[in-house]
């Protein structure tokens, strides 16, 4: 399906930083404003520093004022396609668990609702203070 959001997904994919996994990864996030930020996964030679595709894009996001986001595309070259990590899902959900997240490989895609993925998320709701 002809889809812009992939187009720049994959096109952040080319800049993923992934010297040590070799694992490259893109993401786009759609802002409900309209707006779309990419991210690609940034690694580091102290390796539990990496960041994900999926946080990069939400952090360009945030950095520029959008706080309510429709969809992600994330796109890798693994099958099936990789899907948001854990921390990734935890970073996300704390925007709204009803994002769509679609994830492409190179063989196949697969879909989800954020709340799929990550049920009974800890929100802000839970602690009380918004
Ligand atoms: N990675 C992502 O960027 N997003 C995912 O959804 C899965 C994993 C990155 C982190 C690391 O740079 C590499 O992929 C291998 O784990």
């Amino acid at each position: 399906m002809a889809d812009p959001m992939l187009d720049l997904a994959r096109a952040a994919q080319e800049q993923a930083y992934a010297p040590y996994s070799r694992f490259r990864v893109g993401a786009a996030l759609e802002a409900m404003d309209g707006r779309i930020f990419v991210g690609c996964n940034v690694e580091n030679a102290s390796y539990g520093l990496t960041v994900c595709a999926e946080r990069t894009a939400l952090g360009a996001a945030v950095v520029a004022g959008a706080r309510e986001f429709r969809r992600i595309v994330v796109v890798s070259d693994c099958d099936p396609p990789a899907s948001p990590c854990g921390a990734c899902r935890q970073a996300l959900a704390e925007f709204g668990g009803s994002l769509q997240v679609r994830a492409v490989g190179p063989e196949r895609e697969q879909h989800w609702t954020l709340e799929a993925l990550l049920p009974d998320a800890f929100t802000a709701r839970r602690l009380g203070t918004s």
